[in-house]
């Protein structure tokens, strides 16, 4: 179960300068209706992430299981959009110390940091690791950077069995990846055409890795099919959760000035649900000159860092918390403890944890700062599911309410281009140009 509260948002609660007026929620009633049929339609190209939930997952099972047969090691490298869904998916629905009593044991090599590179291969045995190279484009420098320096490795190691150590998750018919796949037997996974990385984890770059550590992949399929579900009858804003979270945050951005969009979970299971819906919402939306900062905090932790700013700082922001009613475990302070903090007598750390974030919402209510409590009865993969596909639904719908193109990501591959030139790939040799052109480093200090 999922309960979107947005009582903070609303001007009712913290007035008109910071708050929305329900006028104006509703009087988006047309352009609601009108995109909601266009979404409908696009659902088999640019809506196309709509249609994952109800795919067959029997493939992905399959392969899941022989992965944990064969091997004691999952590493996935990949990155952006083709490591942060997985790394959700794991992160909120394993044991936090998975990897310290279950196999195969799960790592992410997205960075290029050779040190952390180092520290995963400190912790594998290559003879018992799978390695799922994940990358849409088939090139992206990181991903194919970290694959070129497993790749000798495995070779050296293997010999001709290395083939057996890779599985490779790209699109269906062009980019590095897959030719090299193809060229040498390697098993090969299919991102769909129409998905992007930032919504692709309901295709084999999010299932794979959350079935292999032994997620209910079908169980987070379910939350999302449901979600699509009540999405796709509901046309009115006040009923529809996606659209719900879009107009509040457009409002609040456009008409109120708040132009961060902080998202607070509190448990630390969902902490990187927020680096997934970062993602999503600043890579969709950031364009134009549009578009709202995503930024990540955590309950109870950052109340003690940033909360003082929220609340009197600039009026920049709208906060999203996530409240968790039931946890896996939880620990109750005993009465046998000293008088002076006998308070806490009888009270358990998930209950504080609880009371904690109602203390805050009541101290940003009075410094009027908007929020809304996304609250999950627990942390399961049906909850997840719902989660994910609500964002991605939001952030779609947000698109036509920013006249952005949410699927595209054109500043993030310019970064990429210049990347290249400096490498010396063929074919970028104006971009090296360019680079010359626009880099200096002119004013400099130093000190040693
Ligand atoms: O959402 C996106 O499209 C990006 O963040 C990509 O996922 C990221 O840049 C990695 O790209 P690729 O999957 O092509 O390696």
């Amino acid at each position: 179960m999922i309960k979107i509260d947005y009582t903070n948002v609303m001007a009712e609660t913290i007035g008109e300068r910071d708050g929305i007026l329900r006028e104006e929620l509703l009087s988006f009633r047309h352009f609601v209706v009108e995109v909601h049929s266009r979404i409908q339609k696009e659902k088999e190209k640019k809506f196309y992430f709509a249609k994952l939930p109800y795919q067959d997952t029997t493939p992905i099972k399959e392969l899941a299981n022989e992965i944990r047969e064969k091997f004691d090691y999952f590493v996935l490298i990949g990155i952006g959009g083709s490591s942060l869904g997985a790394e959700m998916l794991f992160q909120s629905l394993t044991d936090r110390n998975y990897n310290l009593f279950n196999k195969p044991k799960f790592f992410v090599m997205d960075n290029v940091d050779p040190e952390k590179f180092h520290a995963i291969l400190q912790q594998i045995e290559l003879e018992k690791t799978c390695f799922n190279v994940i990358s849409k484009s088939g090139s992206t420098v990181e991903t194919i950077a970290n694959f070129a320096v497993v790749f000798e490795m495995i070779k050296e190691k293997l010999g001709d069995r290395w083939k057996e150590h890779l599985i490779f998750t790209t699109d269906p018919e062009k980019g590095f990846l897959r030719k090299f796949g193809e060229e040498n037997g390697i098993k090969l996974l299919d991102i769909p055409k129409p998905v992007g990385g930032r919504f692709s984890v309901f295709t084999p770059v999010g299932l794979l890795p959350a079935a292999v550590v032994g997620i209910d992949i079908d169980e987070v399929l379910k939350g999302a099919k449901k979600m699509d579900l009540v999405c796709s009858v509901e046309e009115h804003v006040e009923h529809n959760p996606a659209y719900l979270i879009a107009l509040t945050h457009y409002l609040a951005n456009m008409r109120r000035g708040k132009t961060i969009s902080v998202m607070m979970p509190y448990g630390e299971r969902l902490s990187s649900f927020v680096d997934w819906y970062r993602q999503l919402w600043a890579e969709s939306l950031g364009k134009d000159g549009l578009g709202q900062t995503p930024v990540k905090a955590l309950g109870t932790v950052d109340q003690h860092s940033q909360i003082q700013l929220y609340r009197h700082g600039i009026r920049d922001k709208i906060i999203t918390f996530i409240q968790i009613d039931k946890m896996e475990v939880d620990y109750k302070i005993s009465d046998n403890i000293p008088e002076d903090i006998s308070y806490l007598s009888g009270h358990s750390l998930h209950e504080i944890l609880n009371k904690e974030l109602l203390g805050t919402k009541v101290a940003l209510i009075k410094s009027k700062v908007p929020n809304i409590t996304i609250v999950l009865d627990k942390v399961s993969p049906y909850n997840i599911g719902m989660l994910v596909y609500l964002y991605e639904l939001a952030t779609g719908f947000s698109g036509y309410l920013y006249k952005v193109n949410p699927f595209d990501q054109p500043a993030v591959e310019e970064g990429k281009n210049f990347t290249y030139a400096l490498m010396g790939r063929e074919g970028y040799e104006e971009k090296l140009e360019e680079f010359r052109e626009l880099y200096r480093e002119k004013y400099k200090i130093e000190v040693q």
